[in-house]
């Protein structure tokens, strides 16, 4: 890593998510870390943000705070405006003050998921849901900050949570399914150790500042997840590969949400592709 004096000082935001916790146990070694989540300061009040990162004097702050509740979004689309979006500008504000470099993450929800091919950074956003809205939201106000790396994610999975589709899925194969996932939905999905070492380098190697795809480096549907879980446990015959189609009630979301992750290589270690990151997780899961 070339530039070490920028992970003298950190501050990460949402530092017990599944992200956050990552940067967390990767960095408590390397400077002065301050590790913040939603019970020691609340993002969306700037005030005592600001005051808690200027007493900290970061030169790096790695924004891994959300509202990530995609349906609860609906009807609380405020709440997730002030913790996506807002957050992201108070933030933003503080990095141009300090001179330090702001991470922040957005999501595949950006996109509409009409496209048939993975997503560039350049395509057109059109969010579909409140949730979508507020993350695009965020990362504009995020790209404020004059050094600024926007890291766009996709179904984020391999943190601590173990709440997310990937640990479903595990979880179905084990209890015997059946394991139901979309046949025609495709995803790059982001593994956290690849989000988390892609981050460093790109911080590290002083890349170009921007927005960066940032998922896995081909694309699947989710019924391919499932059934590589399936094959590794010997379960088979438990997929259900089903057509993709919108849940009443819920939230849209986009059909296909595949991104392409060549520009964040052309600069840094991008994410493996999907099965190596899977293999790996699974791998890591036994062992525990
Ligand atoms: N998970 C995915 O599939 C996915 C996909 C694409 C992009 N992303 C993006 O990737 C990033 C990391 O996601 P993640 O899965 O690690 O999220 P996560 O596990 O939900 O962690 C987010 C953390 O932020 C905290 N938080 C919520 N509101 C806050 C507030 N007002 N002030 C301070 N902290 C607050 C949460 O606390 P509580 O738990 O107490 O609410 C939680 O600890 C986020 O930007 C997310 O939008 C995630």
């Amino acid at each position: 890593m070339r530039d070490a004096a920028l992970l003298r000082r950190i501050f990460v935001a949402g530092s017990k998510g599944q992200l956050g916790a990552a940067f967390v146990s990767r960095l408590s070694r390397e400077g002065e870390l301050t590790a913040v989540d939603l019970d020691e300061l609340d993002l969306t009040e700037p005030a005592r943000v600001r005051d808690a990162v200027r007493s900290s004097g970061p030169s790096l702050i790695l924004n891994c705070a959300a509202f990530n509740d995609v349906d609860g979004a609906e009807a609380r689309p405020l709440e997730a405006y002030r913790v996506n979006a807002e957050a992201a500008w108070t933030l933003a504000g503080l990095a141009r003050d300090l001179g330090a470099v702001l991470v922040h993450y957005s999501s595949e929800f950006v996109f509409d998921g009409r496209l048939d091919r993975p997503y560039a950074e350049d395509d057109e956003p059109a969010p579909q849901s409140v949730y979508g809205a507020t993350k695009l939201a965020g990362e504009r106000f995020a790209a404020a900050a004059p050094k600024h790396y926007v890291l766009r994610l996709s179904s984020l999975y391999g943190g601590h949570t173990g709440r997310t589709t990937v640990d479903w899925f595990v979880r179905q194969a084990s209890a015997g399914g059946p394991v139901r996932a979309f046949a025609d939905r495709t995803v790059s999905p982001s593994y956290v150790p690849d989000v988390v070492r892609a981050t460093l380098d790109l911080v590290g190697r002083g890349a170009p500042f921007g927005l960066y795809h940032c998922g896995s480096s081909d694309w699947c549907a989710w019924a391919d997840i499932a059934g590589h879980i399936l094959a590794a446990c010997g379960r088979p015959e438990l997929l259900e590969a089903v057509p993709f189609a919108h849940a009443p009630g819920r939230a849209a979301r986009p059909q296909h949400c595949a991104m392409s992750s060549a520009k964040l290589g052309s600069v840094a270690r991008a994410p493996r592709d999907w099965r190596a990151a899977l293999d790996d997780y699974l791998a890591g899961r036994a062992r525990a």
